[in-house]
């Protein structure tokens, strides 16, 4: 498909951008993956370390080094891609292949799952893969309607307990928002609490579960521990999966019996055997739609304490008059009414997409394009794509590194096709052919929720963002909330 130039040498891609060999390197076998993985997490952070290898390379489409490096990974070695044009080489599933390759470099031991290999390390060529997409469709379609009164239930009780809380000093919104993100979920999907079937420890034992597969892309697990032995615990081998065992046993009582209308559906609509649904459905419940729920929320959070008071009062303006037009209760016709409540949760997805990496395997011999220079990738090759990066091309977003609460209202909402958070263009919608999140509405509708029921509630709050927790969530304290004046 390579054409030559006949007054060059230089060969073209078939859009004509000149074909160049990827710069970068791998380094020294064994030392450079070390030395990279260091910088990843504690020397540069994980936006630091990309950006300095496209400074260093002056392009946009890398050879690295990608953490967690060896002892836990297979083969670190990757071809990055960081910029708008370069990463839709990821959402082409006719090119990449996306087998055991959410987590990247390494694969977490299947006996977290008892032994099935969830939807997500799918590729779309394997059979399965479409049938669990479907269920996951049918799962999101038929709950749809519980999304709001469940998140109300939940979120409501949060804010109570947080301004309870604000009367003895600053309280962290994480630790509460992981026991309510987990109950949100569960009651929005299966109709039950687990806080109130399980006990208040349902949260924790998910957390425990979680960290067991994610530890190799975490790091700092607590301010008291010097990086050196941080980095030993979490980066160079593999924690035992039986360390959640009795946690897992919990999950898997409490989702059989609280799904048993949804696995019989998977059994009698989709083909699943009731083994392989029931671990999808708590994995897509815990890890999917849970842990990227506790994550996202916080980031919102960041973002609104950065923008201040004055869009506080916009947004407060805004939501309360498309409830007032909507009988007083948020619907889904109210929060469609929220154009700039929309786009500050687009604008926080866009900086800070929870899910920061995605990673594919080449199918055949390729040729990715960037936006002036074309590659080639080798049949086998690993390609990892940094969406925050990607999302702060200036080649699309004016003042692409600054957060702008109505870039995505009137015409900028032609700019959603470079919206990558849910692994896909904002602009397109999931199928059972591809690997974009089948929760994709969901996650704007909750997004919007969190926003809306904020202001309805508060004119405006005070809060501090301080680090981040395990290097995945910026940790928010709140220090004060201004209760609605016109409530
Ligand atoms: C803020 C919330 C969420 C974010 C940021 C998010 C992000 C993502 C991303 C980036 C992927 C692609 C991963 C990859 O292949 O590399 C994905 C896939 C997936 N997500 Fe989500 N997600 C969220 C919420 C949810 C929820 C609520 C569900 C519940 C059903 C869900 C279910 C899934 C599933 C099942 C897949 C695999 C799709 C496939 O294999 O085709 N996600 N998500």
């Amino acid at each position: 498909m390579v054409k030559s130039s006949t007054s060059t040498t230089q060969e073209q891609s078939p859009s004509g951008l000149p074909i160049k060999p990827i710069p970068g390197n791998y380094g020294i076998p064994i030392l450079s993956p070390i030395y990279d993985r260091l910088h990843y997490y504690y020397f540069q952070g994980h936006m630091g370390y990309f950006k300095s290898h496209v400074v260093k390379n002056n392009s946009t489409v890398v050879r690295m080094n990608m953490a967690p490096g060896i002892f836990i990974s297979r083969n670190p070695r990757v071809v990055a891609v960081l910029d708008a044009k370069s990463f839709r080489i990821l959402f082409d599933p006719s090119k990449i292949e996306k087998k055991d390759i959410v987590t990247g470099t390494y694969m977490p031991s299947l006996s977290l799952y008892s032994g099935i290999r969830p939807m997500i390390y799918l590729d779309t060529t394997e059979q399965l893969h479409s049938s669990l997409k479907s269920f996951s469709f049918h799962l999101l379609a038929s709950r749809k309607s519980q999304f709001i009164p469940t998140f109300l239930e939940a979120y409501s009780s949060l804010f109570d307990l947080i301004e309870t809380k604000l009367a003895s000093g600053p309280v962290e919104f994480n630790s509460l928002n992981q026991s309510s993100a987990f109950d949100f979920t569960c009651n929005a999907f299966l109709g039950a609490v687990p806080s109130e079937v399980i006990g208040s420890s349902a949260s924790n034992k998910v957390a425990i579960w979680l960290l067991l597969q994610l530890h190799p892309l975490a790091s700092r697990l607590t301010k008291f521990i010097p990086w050196p032995i941080d980095d030993l615990l979490l980066h160079c081998v593999p924690l035992p999966p039986c360390l959640a065992r009795s946690d897992y046993e919990a999950l898997e009582e409490f989702f059989s019996k609280a799904g048993e209308s949804l696995l019989e559906d998977a059994a009698n609509k989709f083909g699943l055997s009731r083994h392989e649904a029931l671990h999808n459905l708590i994995f897509m419940t815990s890890f999917n739609a849970n842990a990227a729920f506790k994550i996202f929320m916080a980031i919102i959070l960041k973002w609104l304490v950065y923008a201040g008071e004055t869009l506080h009062h916009r947004l407060a303006h805004e939501i309360r008059s498309a409830v007032k037009s909507s009988n007083g209760t948020i619907t889904l016709n109210a929060l469609g009414n929220m154009e700039l409540t929309k786009s500050v949760v687009l604008e926080a997805l866009r900086l800070d997409p929870p899910v920061e990496n995605q990673f594919g395997r080449a199918r055949t011999d390729l040729i990715i394009e960037s936006h002036d220079t074309a590659f080639r990738v080798k049949k086998g090759e690993l390609i990892c794509g940094y969406q925050p990066l990607a999302m702060r091309d200036e080649k699309v977003f004016t003042n692409a590194e600054e957060f702008i609460p109505d870039r995505f209202v009137g015409e900028g909402k032609k700019l959603l096709e470079y919206v990558y958070w849910s692994n896909g263009p904002e602009t397109a919608a999931p199928t059972i052919g591809d690997k974009q999140c089948p929760a994709k509405d969901m996650v704007i509708l909750v997004g919007r929720l969190f926003v809306a029921h904020l202001f309805l509630r508060y004119d405006t709050f005070s809060a501090v963002h301080e680090g981040m927790l395990l290097g995945l969530e910026p940790r928010m304290v709140f220090k004060s909330v201004k209760k609605a004046s016109d409530q």
